[in-house]
């Protein structure tokens, strides 16, 4: 995280202190470094130096209008999983022939949208759905570009709710039938096969389940082309992993309980893994990257409401809840959490919890942080991917604001909603 630091014990994001943003925006409140999202895209996409690809940021990370139109502006490719997210991309200014479309349920509207958008490609993900998509294409008188999503069967090592790649998750179609299932496709007549679409994951943070996947599917192009399919790309997915745990390290903040494995491997290092493998098929290269282009670009910033120490355990009550950043209540997901100011003094074992009438809404649990009072600010960091874009109304609470910092200026991206605004 770079682009967030203390300086002289107040919390900046660039050159901008947190808690003076904070105080005129308000909390809860996503806050976004402009930089730090230039410099992660650019640290993936230039890893691919001379090699003919194109990095689809995936719009489900967080798909902010604003955040999109930067990463528009440097020349990515968006991945969709919805016709509302190829229209969100379409209207940031992604261009079309940039645009992947994958999930597992396509709806026929959306397949209609799609075409009629002539994006890139659809990333199909059974035989049922080429059948469908083909007969869509048909009827509009349209050849769909397809790629078929093999399941590799391979343990990403993530959180069970995040890993794909196995035979036992929905998603894709089993590596062992692919090549039947590529000539079935082929044999469509308003189907282009042109590639193959894997991704085994999310927040995966070991190089060797993608090293594996890449042999895999390399081994599958060349038996596809000796039975005379050709496959132009490959479409590799994303899930490459970043670091939650001691994201900021300082002297008045305790270090976190971490294993080397907690460790995110940097940007380029999981595109200079695979792309020797990925590299001998010839084909030209698609990844679909969303956390390690969006996390540590964002914090999420809340005020301690109040204290509460019921004799066994001591509670920090703070603004933000479980329906403005999920992550922890749903996958007992990591965040650090640091006050905008730092001061002198013995750190407190809290939980951090949320005001949504769930006792799953909690940020940290039994975590050390330095001692906090009633009115004092917080960043929640590393919140930037999977954050805003799975918020919620629960409890009707209205969406929180999100402002992008560059350098000293900030702006609002997105509006806080008023109690007066929800339905
Ligand atoms: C098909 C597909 N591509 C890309 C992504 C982005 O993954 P990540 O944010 O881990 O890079 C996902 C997320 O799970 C996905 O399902």
């Amino acid at each position: 995280m770079t682009h967030f630091h203390f300086h002289e014990n107040e919390l900046y994001c660039e050159e901008t202190p947190v808690a003076e943003i904070a105080a005129e925006f308000g909390t809860p409140l996503y806050l976004y470094s402009r930089r730090q999202l230039v410099d992660n895209f650019r640290s993936i996409d230039g890893a691919f130096a001379g090699v003919d690809h194109t990095t689809c940021y995936a719009l489900k990370a967080n798909s902010n209008h604003e955040l999109l139109r930067i990463l528009a502006a440097e020349g990515a490719g968006a991945d969709a999983v919805s016709a509302g997210e190829i229209h969100l991309a379409l209207k940031a200014g992604f261009s079309p022939s940039k645009i992947t479309f994958a999930g597992v349920g396509k709806q026929d509207a959306e397949i209609e949208y799609a075409l009629r958008h002539d994006i890139f490609a659809f990333n199909v993900e059974s035989t049922e759905e080429l059948a469908v998509i083909d007969a869509i294409a048909g009827r509009m008188g349209k050849k769909a570009r397809i790629a078929l999503r093999v399941n590799p069967d391979i343990d990403a090592s993530t959180h069970p709710y995040i890993s794909t790649g196995l035979k036992t998750n929905k998603f894709g179609i089993d590596i062992s039938v692919a090549a039947d299932v590529f000539r079935y496709a082929h044999s469509l007549p308003h189907l282009h096969v042109e590639g193959i679409h894997t991704h085994i994951g999310s927040q995966i943070l070991k190089l060797d389940p993608f090293e594996q996947t890449a042999r895999k599917v390399v081994d599958l192009v060349s038996g596809l082309r000796a039975a005379g399919i050709d496959i132009r790309h490959i479409d590799f997915g994303g899930g490459y992993g970043v670091t939650y745990k001691n994201a900021i390290r300082h002297p008045l903040l305790p270090m976190e309980d971490a294993t080397a494995a907690d460790e995110a491997p940097m940007n380029g290092e999981f595109i200079a893994a695979v792309l020797p493998i990925l590299k001998t098929a010839g084909c030209s290269i698609v990844i679909e990257p969303g956390r390690s282009i969006i996390a540590n670009t964002g914090i999420l910033v809340t005020k301690v409401l109040f204290r509460k120490d019921n004799g066994v355990k001591k509670f920090v009550i703070v603004d933000a809840g479980m329906n403005d950043l999920i992550r922890p209540s749903l996958y007992q997901a990591y965040h650090q959490i640091v006050p905008l100011t730092l001061k002198q003094g013995d750190p407190e074992r809290v939980d951090v919890v949320g005001p949504v009438c769930e006792t799953g809404d909690f940020f940290a649990r039994e975590r050390a942080i330095p001692s906090v009072q009633r009115g004092d600010m917080l960043a929640i960091l590393t919140a930037g991917a999977y954050g805003f874009s799975f918020t919620s109304h629960y409890n009707a609470r209205p969406a929180l604001a999100e402002v992008l910092v560059n350098g000293d200026k900030v702006r609002v991206i997105r509006e806080r909603e008023r109690i007066e605004d929800l339905m």
